[in-house]
């Protein structure tokens, strides 16, 4: 058993509502309905499937509840079949393992105005933190790009939240309707010493980075859905599996995940974007390609991991410590 599953707790699929076209939220209690595992704002979980399959998604519910967590799933039309599983496969009072919460994208507790920009399913871990916004009574805004009303998710419990103090603010960007959201004119007129907060997809994020370059670090959080590089797909170079002596070749078109599930390796994975740190390997031997924006910058130039997801190798031959 790997450590991410020892570390694991079952849980009970106790309801599952369609918030927009493609988007269903699951609602997870504890068996007996006890207490779960508390979480901060921004936290998400691990989802281990079946099939070996492991996905993380953002909690989206209020981390004051105890007695649930709130999860969203966007059906993806090219991914690697969690998503689908999800929306097709999966059953009320189905039992699944998921992982402790964890967090890499903290809302910090700041009295002033906390701004959040999301795209798409990017809302899900603002959710949270915009519930939270509200119960300490705290000013927020919510700027929220989708493509079309259809695709715009949890918009009765925004527009309630919105209500509740009269310190919060939502703002729909669809693009169908021509009502693109210009990254550059919205940090521009933000007060200088609000707390940004963007989660969304590539390219918003980019735009985030890009229009927010003058503002201090501190004041400027973000949470990708894939790392910035292209994940390396050239193939042309062998990895060799140290404690088995295996050889797999990585094809060209294929990830170096790819090939080691293609064989039969038993390799924890989530994001599949180089950006959860899931899929970490220790490289013994040759130079990896690195594609993540998981590891340091430290971290990549000593050579000694890799993320097997998205990155290549630049050497002929990769030693895993596998
Ligand atoms: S699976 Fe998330 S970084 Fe590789």
């Amino acid at each position: 058993m790997s450590l991410s599953h020892s570390l694991s707790l079952e849980v009970v699929l106790v309801q599952a509502r369609l918030e927009a076209q493609g988007i269903v939220s699951y609602e997870l209690r504890a068996p007996g309905n006890e207490a779960l595992p508390a979480f901060t704002a921004g936290a998400h979980i691990d989802l281990y499937l079946p099939d070996g399959m492991t996905r993380s998604y953002s909690l989206a519910n209020d981390p004051g509840e105890r007695q649930r967590y709130v999860i969203a799933v966007q059906l993806a039309e090219q991914g690697r079949g969690g998503s689908a599983w999800l929306h097709s496969t999966s059953r009320i009072g189905e039992r699944l393992r998921i992982s402790l919460p964890r967090n890499d994208f903290e809302l910090v507790q700041d009295p002033g105005l906390a701004v959040f920009i999301c795209g798409g399913i990017g809302i899900t871990p603002a959710l949270s933190m915009i519930h939270l916004r509200v119960r300490q009574g705290l000013p927020w805004r919510l700027l929220y790009a989708v493509r079309s009303h259809e695709r715009c998710a949890f918009v009765e419990e925004l527009l309630d939240l919105e209500q509740r103090q009269g310190l919060g603010q939502v703002q729909f960007f669809r693009s169908d309707d021509d009502e693109r959201l210009d990254m550059q004119r919205v940090i521009t007129t933000t007060p200088a010493d609000a707390h940004l907060y963007c989660c969304g997809p590539q390219r918003m994020i980019n735009e985030f980075i890009a229009a927010t370059s003058s503002r201090p670090p501190t004041l400027v959080h973000y949470e990708r859905f894939a790392a910035a590089s292209e994940a390396a797909t050239g193939g042309g170079f062998e990895v060799v599996l140290q404690r088995s002596g295996t050889r797999i070749s990585v094809e060209a078109g294929k990830s170096i995940l790819d090939a080691l599930l293609e064989n039969g390796v038993d390799v924890q994975y989530a994001c599949s974007n180089g950006v959860c740190g899931t899929c970490r390997t220790g490289v013994l031997e040759g130079v990896p390609d690195h594609r993540d924006d998981y590891l340091t910058d430290d971290e990549k130039r000593g050579n000694t991991a890799v993320m097997v997801c998205c990155s290549g190798a630049l050497s002929p031959r990769l030693v895993l410590d596998l």
